[in-house]
């Protein structure tokens, strides 16, 4: 039989066109999810067989959620007497495999990062009539101690309801168990009775094993099945402050976690970001996050606080001592802090290394904590020099933990930062619980045991890092290594460190548990799972040819282990004639190569037609909209009726840019475009905007702020929506946490002047600027930015760039839009139109509906009445002009407030 190689990248979210499977045309037989765990290196099997009931061929869908932290190791399906198995591969070897795939009509799978914990992995396969298949995913991972506990997550969610559906759950530790504890949205009254669990003193086995009734009545639960998690939460015995030593075909693991020793006082600056962008929610969560977390700290702590923008605020220059007193004044002053301005992180946090420089006291832990939620956008902004700055203040003497709060942050850059220094970086996610998740971070550095860490192995080699700053209650060092000559005799593990201010020294020679001989193998995987783990972190971290040598050195590792991640991808081979799946494993932060092939196959590899410059440095950026919006596209002598949005080298544009762009693009594209944008129209998550020229009141002669008007196509109403916003600020266009996107607009001072800038934020690293010249792409990673003045298309990442005459074409994943250039009255804007966007409702933004409904309601003359959310809303009628097209036309519509429309308060629209 042919085989046709397919290659499954992991990371890819795409679907823009595919259609979705009818889930109702085949039957899940059995969905099972078995989860070994030995000594905390977790083993998860799901397997799924699934039947094709109907007449006809089909494509049947794999689609399951695994933990951030793991690595996928094994992907096979069983069809027809076939196993067809995937293997890993490096990355880039794939993609070009893929890339030869699609150019064969093959379209994509998906695998993406989902929400905090989770990223989701999902594939089809084309099943021939009355026949069935197997999937089978496996992927490991290293349990992490966090606040004394493990946790072992599983996410059961196959879409329909299951005869045959379990969970089993296998927990062995030598050193004994502890706790046992299950939680998560599985863990309802309505399972209670489906949930078993037995355990001993070293193992427990938990299953799960839910009727197909019980699996439509629990909360979360539906007609569609199970839909939710499975927390299992445990600790193990530590009888030795040693730890636990396991060795094992030549390695070795040691897990060091004491807890019996006097806590370190701390001297703790938490540095907290007050600028702008943190309006809002942000602000008062982290006003109630410090509250509670200044009534934490213990009497013989000191500490200090500082806020910034621009500017920095201190509560108090240096640090006091944390008696009630002081605590109580911290918290007024935490009570009040504000946003404004703009962000000076170096600053920042140079100042609160100054306090902590100045501050030394014998006999306690320094921590440094910095709270942001974006880029440096006053003082120094390079990132390079604020890490270089900040690293020398450090110098290693204490540890720098940088939290992250939302999407608009740069959290590459705050992930280099505490690595620079010791620490660790941290997403914050924006939602409800996010006080929560800042007191949970506090809560895992709050109580410092050791300081000055060195684990040392005699005998060991191939260590992963045996050095750590602090180590805090709670939590654990884990060291894995190559025991040299598999010569246990002569093997000699140490932990020598800091308690208080005596040297303290760990040792198992008078340890009276034995070596644990794990079953073959497993000690060794640990071994390079946290190699590989450390090397990318080491890889984000340096630079030069020593980046190079640690990916290839992380790469390798995958390979040999099959460990799918960001270095690597799946290659699966399947049934001839079937659609390609692109899968990689996302980064933090970062989801990877979804459009790039499809759009090769769609459009043709061009970009032969644009000319791209590459600009070593380009004025920051910032949406200030203090920009001269002078020059704007070419005017007049635009050749043969196109004239470029880009422009014939504008009058306005950056010196050093060529004079003149070859040929538009969109006669090339035209075709294509309309195909895509069909496709795209029949989506439910559509959305419309427009905007209008067209004043609605006679115009005053007063200063007023100016306003711009937005043109909402609503359902069910007789005329589309409209609303003004005050053209002050930087508005929220589009904001989609799940998919770490941002795009932000800075509207003209101009009454309905459209926008001037567009800025788009994908992941931590990419930045997408439109201006009403050129497109610019900047990697805070690599520090690249190039500018775009002439057709032209690329893929970064996540991200599809098509650059037309007049119109630049953004795909993100599944979210896709346009950003029109329109010129009207030889006055130049740009205007975006949201085409696609997932069905996800933590989207916000003025791009964004919101979810809401619209109720047609009764009409009298020229005022109705309009449900939004299910509240009435007189409406007037007013004139908007639609700019979703490339020729703009005035349409009627319902003016209503932009409070009304959104049912939010209006400043929240803007950062
Ligand atoms: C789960 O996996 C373990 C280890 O591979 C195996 O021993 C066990 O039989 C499996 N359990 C089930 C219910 O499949
Ligand atoms: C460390 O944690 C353990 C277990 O939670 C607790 O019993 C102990 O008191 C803690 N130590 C300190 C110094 O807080
Ligand atoms: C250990 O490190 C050495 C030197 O870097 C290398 O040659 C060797 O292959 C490594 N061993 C393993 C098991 O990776
Ligand atoms: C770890 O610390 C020890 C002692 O402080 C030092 O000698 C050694 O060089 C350090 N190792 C690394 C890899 O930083
Ligand atoms: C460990 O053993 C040595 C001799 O074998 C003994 O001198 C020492 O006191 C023991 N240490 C502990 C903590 O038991
Ligand atoms: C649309 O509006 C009409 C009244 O104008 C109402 O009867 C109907 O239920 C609405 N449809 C939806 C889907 O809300």
């Amino acid at each position: 039989m042919r085989r046709v190689t397919v290659l499954l990248f992991l990371g890819l979210l795409l679907g823009l066109v595919t259609t979705l499977p009818n889930k109702d045309d085949w039957d899940i037989y059995s969905f099972h999810i078995n989860s070994t765990v030995t000594s905390r290196y977790a083993t998860t099997v799901i397997s799924s067989r699934v039947a094709n009931r109907i007449d006809q061929s089909k494509e049947i869908e794999f689609h399951v959620r695994i933990p951030k932290n793991a690595f996928i190791t094994k992907f096979r399906m069983f069809m027809d007497g076939e196993v067809y198995d995937g293997v890993v591969k490096e990355k880039e070897q794939a993609e070009r495999q893929y890339t030869a795939a699609v150019s064969q009509g093959q379209s994509a799978g998906i695998v993406s990062s989902v929400g905090r914990t989770l990223e989701e992995f999902k594939t089809s396969v084309n099943v021939a009539a009355h026949k069935k298949v197997t999937f089978e995913l496996t992927y490991e991972e290293l349990l992490k101690r966090r606040l004394g506990k493990y946790e072992l997550q599983i996410y059961a969610r196959p879409l329909q309801p299951v005869k045959d559906f379990k969970v089993d759950v296998h927990i062995n530790e030598e050193a004994g168990l502890k706790l046992i504890e299950i939680k998560g949205g599985l863990n309802t009254k309505e399972l209670a009775n489906a949930i078993t669990q037995d355990v001993s003193d070293k193992q427990a086995s938990i299953s799960l094993y839910p009727t197909v009734d019980q699996q439509k009545a629990c909360d979360s639960c539906s007609d569609a099945g199970l839909n939710g998690d499975l927390v299992i939460f445990y600790d193990v015995k530590r009888e030795l402050p040693f730890g636990d030593l396991q060795t094992g075909d030549g390695y070795f693991v040691h897990h060091f976690a004491p807890s019996n020793l006097p806590r370190i006082p701390k001297n703790v600056v938490f540095v907290i970001d007050q600028s702008g962008s943190m309006h809002g929610r942000k602000m008062q969560q982290t006003r109630i996050a410090l509250i509670h977390i200044l009534s934490d700290l213990e009497e013989d702590d000191f500490f200090g606080l500082i806020t910034f923008d621009s500017e920095i605020f201190h509560w108090k220059r240096e640090l006091v001592q944390a008696t009630s007193k002081n605590i109580e004044e911290a918290k007024t002053f935490a009570e009040n802090i504000q946003d404004r301005g703009s962000t000076d992180i170096n600053k920042a946090v140079l100042e609160g290394t100054r306090m902590l420089n100045v501050y030394t006291r014998e006999d306690s832990a320094s921590i440094l904590i910095l709270l942001t939620d974006g880029d440096p956008t006053s003082g120094e902004t390079n990132p390079e020099r604020i890490r270089a700055n900040i690293k020398q203040a450090i110098a290693g003497q204490f540890p720098l933990y940088c939290l992250g709060f939302g999407f608009d942050v740069n959290f590459q850059i705050l992930e280099k930062m505490s690595l620079d220094n010791n620490g660790a970086a941290r997403r914050i996610y924006e939602d409800s619980d996010a006080n929560l998740q800042l007191q949970g971070f506090y809560e895992e550095v709050a109580t410092p045991l050791l300081k000055d860490v060195t684990m040392v192995y005699i005998g060991g080699s191939n260590l992963t890092q045996t050095n750590f700053s602090q180590y805090y209650n709670g939590s654990e060092l884990v060291v894995a290594g190559v025991i040299t000559n598999n010569d246990i005799e002569s093997f000699t593990p140490e932990v020598v460190a800091l308690s208080r201010n005596t040297k303290v020294t760990f040792s198992n020679r008078n340890a009276t548990t034995e070596l644990t001989e794990a079953p073959v193998d497993r000690i060794q995987r640990v071994w390079a799972y946290l190699t590989v783990k450390q090397l990318m972190e080491k890889e984000l971290q340096l630079s030069g040819p020593e980046k190079e040598k640690a990916k290839k050195e992380a790469m390798d590792l995958s390979l040999k282990y099959s460990f799918v991640t960001p270095l690597t991808s799946m290659v699966v081979t399947k049934p001839p004639g079937e659609d390609s799946a692109v899968l990689h494993k996302p980064k933090e932060g970062q989801k990877t190569q979804p459009l790039r092939t499809r759009i090769h196959s769609r459009l043709g590899v061009s970009g032969a037609s644009g000319s791209i410059h590459r600009l070593k440095a380009l004025p920051e950026p910032g949406l200030s909209g203090n920009r001269p919006v002078s020059g704007f596209f070419p005017a007049p002598a635009s050749p043969a009726g196109h004239p470029g949005f880009y422009g014939r080298g504008g009058r306005g544009g950056p010196p050093g840019l060529p004079g003149h762009f070859s040929l538009p693009s969109a006669v090339i594209y035209a075709d294509d475009i309309t195909d895509y944008g069909d496709n795209l129209m029949e989506g439910d998550d559509m959305m419309m905007i427009a905007a209008t020229m067209i004043p609605d009141t006679t115009p005053t002669t007063t200063k007023a702020p100016s306003t711009q008007r937005f043109l909402m196509t609503a359902t069910n109403t007789s005329l589309p929506l409209c609303f003004d916003l005050s053209a002050s600020g930087r508005l929220k266009l589009l904001r989609i946490p799940s998919r770490e996107l941002t795009v932000n607009g800075a509207l003209s001072p101009e009454i309905n002047g459209g926008f001037t800038h567009i800025v788009i934020r994908v992941q931590s690293y990419l930045r997408l600027e439109a201006d009403t010249e050129s497109f610019s792409v900047m990697n805070d990673q690599t520090g690249e930015i190039t500018r775009y003045t002439s057709p032209a298309q690329f893929t970064a990442d996540s991200v599809a760039v098509i650059i037309r005459d007049k119109e630049v074409d953004i795909s993100v994943g599944d979210i896709h839009f346009v950003i029109l250039g329109h010129e009207i009255s030889g006055r130049k804007f740009l205007w975006p139109v949201l085409k696609q966007m997932p069905a996800d409702d933590t989207a916000e933004g003025v791009l964004v509906y919101n979810n809401a409904h619209y109720e047609g309601g009764v009409t009298m003359g020229s005022t109705s009445t309009v449900k939004v959310k299910g509240k009435n809303i007189i409406v007037s009628r007013s004139r908007a002009e639609d700019y979703r097209v490339a020729t703009p036309t005035a349409e009627d519509c319902w003016l209503l407030s932009a409070e009304d429309a959104f049912q939010k308060p209006a400043p929240e629209f803007f950062n």
